[in-house]
């Protein structure tokens, strides 16, 4: 349906109190330093913010070692698999202020993590989300050096929350952290249960709309290495393949379908891979 969204269905997340964390303040910082990332948006070449381009790119992303882990927060009701692989949301029909959201995903270690698999969802700018199609629904990839750049317009608001956008963030051969992402200065912040201050982007104006930047931190202790042979155990799943959503596949024994259409690598296999693979 493409109706009105309300969140009756997104009760509060007990685990996070709201507290303004040690995240937080990493991401004030990284509001007087916002070279770095900029390095994603030249990554993916996908951006249209024209201000973007008046920093020389930084050698490496900032990051503070023994950050904590992005917190987790409930998916909802509105996620749909098989969104389609994009880094602009934009498309004919989509209308309101631009929003580019720029970042790295980091593991515990500040190492920054490649190939992550984030995959976004929001509402309109009137606050309906679209479930019956894709619009304001896509995923993508981590560059090399761990960043991602989103092209969107700023979520409009729907009753009951305070305005955020979700994502699925997952590293190759490890778990799925779903959690979602907010913006400073809105007033239903304070009253919004299932806000979390750790999860604030740094949200800036700029010419053509505006910038927000959030910086992942996975729990995982270092770069994933891939494992020495992706060779499926007995199966047909193989590493290379371009898989369509929907095609089938056997790993371990066990059948899985493809969730989203996506190039198979070591580490994404399909146990491994709950965003990708469903067991049959
Ligand atoms: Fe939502």
């Amino acid at each position: 349906m493409n109706g009105a969204p309300r969140d009756a269905a997104e009760p509060a997340d007990p685990r996070h109190g709201g507290g303004v964390s040690r995240k937080s303040v990493l991401k004030a910082a990284a509001l007087a330093l916002p070279v770095p990332l900029l390095a994603a948006g030249a990554a993916s070449g996908a951006g249209t913010e024209a201000t973007a381009a008046t920093s020389p790119p930084p050698l490496t992303p900032y990051c503070d070692d023994g950050d904590d882990p992005t917190p987790e927060q409930m998916e909802g009701p509105y996620f749909k698999p098989n969104s389609p692989r994009r880094t602009s949301l934009i498309e004919p029909g989509v209308v309101g202020t631009r929003l580019t959201v720029i970042g790295h995903v980091f593991g515990l270690d500040c190492r920054p993590v490649p190939g992550v698999l984030l995959d976004f969802w929001q509402a309109d700018a009137n606050g309906a989300y679209d479930n019956t199609g894709y619009r304001l629904r896509g995923h993508q990839f981590t560059d090399a050096s761990g960043g991602y750049r989103l092209s969107t317009i700023v979520p409009g608001l729907y009753p009951g929350r305070t305005r955020h956008i979700h994502v699925k963030a997952q590293a190759p051969n490890r778990p799925v952290l779903t959690t979602q992402l907010y913006f400073p200065g809105e007033p239903r912040n304070n009253t919004d249960p299932i806000f979390d201050a750790a999860l604030l982007m740094t949200v800036r104006t700029v010419a053509g709309g505006r910038e927000g930047s959030f910086d992942f931190v996975l729990n995982v202790t270092s770069a994933p290495t891939p494992t020495p042979t992706g060779t499926a155990p007995g199966g047909t799943w193989a590493p290379g393949t371009a898989y369509p959503a929907g095609a089938r596949v056997t790993y371990g024994g066990l059948g899985y379908r493809c969730l989203q259409a996506h190039t198979a690598q070591v580490g994404w296999e399909p146990p491994r891979a709950p965003a990708l693979w469903a067991a049959d």
